[in-house]
Order: structure tokens, then C-alpha cells, then sequence
């Protein structure tokens, strides 16, 4: 029975791979929406894939989000690579430590046996703060690096989930909504085409550096996703795609 489960399984992900024209997608068994679990069964499918992509003295770029948490807990403790640097790759310190991109980064460069570095930006600060805090080196040295990551990692979110966590006023969720925003990742949200709907007013990697990063990871569970997802497939074709069953599965029928 197991067989034919990973069988099915394969056969999903190569439909998937035709109908979006994505190279990489990776599917793990169930569905996030009905089983909270499935969430570190992604965590380690991720954590596979990024051991399997990083290389000595490369720098991990990651996001905060539940989804990336569990990254960072199902990541084994490996002391084979050298010179990791771990960044958090946009400002946003949000509520919950644990969900936190710093947090994170830490944990997983300890994993990795590397360093990180943290950036203490809040979400939505004021344009006028944001441009002093630009005016330090420490702040300047740290976007300059995360301009140079050679891998990321970033959860995928809904619009509407994301700027109620975020705290959004109720005109720009008006707004967000009339723009037909169905996805969130690294700050911007986009409709279901991947056009930009809105970007967080923040500090690090910007779209531009987004589509020259070597590999990107998206990763995102449960069948609530599934419009979510589907936007970010259009940002770049060569994205690897880690997602559960239930969300392939509402995609699937979406496309
Ligand atoms: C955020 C990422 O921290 O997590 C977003 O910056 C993403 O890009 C979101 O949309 C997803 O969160 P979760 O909790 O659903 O994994």
C-alpha cells in the first residue's frame, strides 16, 4: 500500500511539474488543513533539500512563518559544511518569538554548524525611520549580504491570513482585496498572476534580488494554500516547490 501511495504521489507531482512548468516539485504525504503534523514532514522534506543545495561558505537566506519554523526544528545537526552564513532575508521581527525569521536564522545556523546574522527591523515601520536605520553600517553591511544569498528559503502565505497577522489597517485589506491579492512571500503580496499587489514597507531582499538568487526554495502546506502557491509558480519557473498533499491536490483542480 505504501508503494502505491509514493507511486501516486510521483504521479501527482509530475502533473503538476507539466500544468505549472515548474522543474522542481516535491510532495509529502496528507493534508496540513486536517493534520497539524504534516507541517514538519515539510520542515524536512525542506531540510533535505537545502543540505542537499548549500555549499561551503554559501549564505542560507530564510523567512519567518510556522511553516519555516519547522525548518528550522527538523533540521539535523550536519558538521560537514564550512562557513554557513544564515540571514533572515527581510526585516519583520513579528509577535511570536518562535515564528520569528531571526529566531530561525539562529537555529538553523546553529543546525548548519555556521553563523547568522540578525536584522531587527520591524514590519511596516515609517519611511522616515526605515531611512536612518539604512544610515548604519551594521544594518548596511547586512543588506549588502542579503543581496548576495545563494539560497532561500520562504514560506508562502495567503494575502488575506498574512495582513490580518500583520496587523494591516482596514483599508489596505480593502485594498489588498479589491487587488485581488491571494499570496504573500518576503513581504509582497501578489494576485494570482504574480503581479506585485502591495510590498511591505521594510528592508532586505527585494524582487529583483529575488529573481537572481541561484535557488530558491518555496515551501507552504494545506489546501487553503492552494491560490497562494499557485501565484508564486509564476514568479520563476526554476523554483523548487516543497508542498503537501492536500494543497497539490486543490492546485490540481485549480489549473
Ligand atoms: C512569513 C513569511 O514569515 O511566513 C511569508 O515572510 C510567508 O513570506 C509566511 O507568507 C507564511 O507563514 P506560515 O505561518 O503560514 O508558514
Amino acid at each position: 500500500e505504501f508503494i502505491y501511495e509514493l507511486r501516486d504521489l510521483s504521479i501527482l507531482e509530475e502533473k503538476l511539474k507539466k500544468i505549472l512548468n515548474l522543474k522542481n516539485i516535491y510532495v509529502v504525504p496528507g493534508d496540513f488543513d486536517n493534520d497539524q503534523y504534516i507541517l514538519s514532514d515539510i520542515g524536512k522534506e525542506a531540510s533535505k533539500h537545502i543540505l542537499n543545495t548549500i555549499n561551503d561558505n554559501n549564505i542560507l537566506g530564510i523567512t519567518g512563518g510556522t511553516t519555516m519554523a519547522e525548518v528550522a526544528n527538523n533540521m539535523p545537526n550536519v558538521h560537514n559544511l564550512k562557513d554557513i552564513l544564515v540571514l533572515p532575508a527581510r526585516g519583520g521581527i513579528g509577535k511570536d518569538l518562535k515564528t520569528q525569521s531571526n529566531n530561525i536564522a539562529a537555529k538553523i545556523a546553529e543546525k548548519l554548524n555556521g553563523s547568522y546574522k540578525l536584522l531587527h527591523i520591524p514590519d511596516n515601520i515609517g519611511k522616515e525611520a526605515l531611512d536612518t536605520l539604512m544610515k548604519f553600517d551594521e544594518i548596511k553591511s547586512l543588506i549588502d549580504s542579503i543581496k548576495k544569498i545563494d539560497v532561500l528559503v520562504f514560506g508562502i502565505g495567503r494575502a488575506d491570513t498574512m495582513a490580518e497577522r500583520r496587523n494591516l489597517s482596514e483599508d489596505i485589506i480593502d485594498s489588498l482585496r479589491t487587488n485581488k491579492a491571494v499570496s504573500e512571500a518576503f513581504g509582497y503580496y501578489f494576485d494570482t498572476f504574480g503581479n506585485i499587489v502591495r510590498e511591505s514597507n521594510t528592508v532586505g531582499l527585494n524582487l529583483k534580488d529575488f529573481k537572481r538568487i541561484k535557488n530558491v526554495i518555496g515551501i507552504a502546506a494545506g489546501a487553503k494554500k492552494s491560490e497562494a502557491i499557485l501565484a508564486i509558480t509564476a514568479l520563476r519557473n526554476d523554483l523548487t516547490l516543497i508542498v503537501d498533499e492536500g494543497a497539490a491536490r486543490s492546485i490540481l483542480k485549480k489549473v
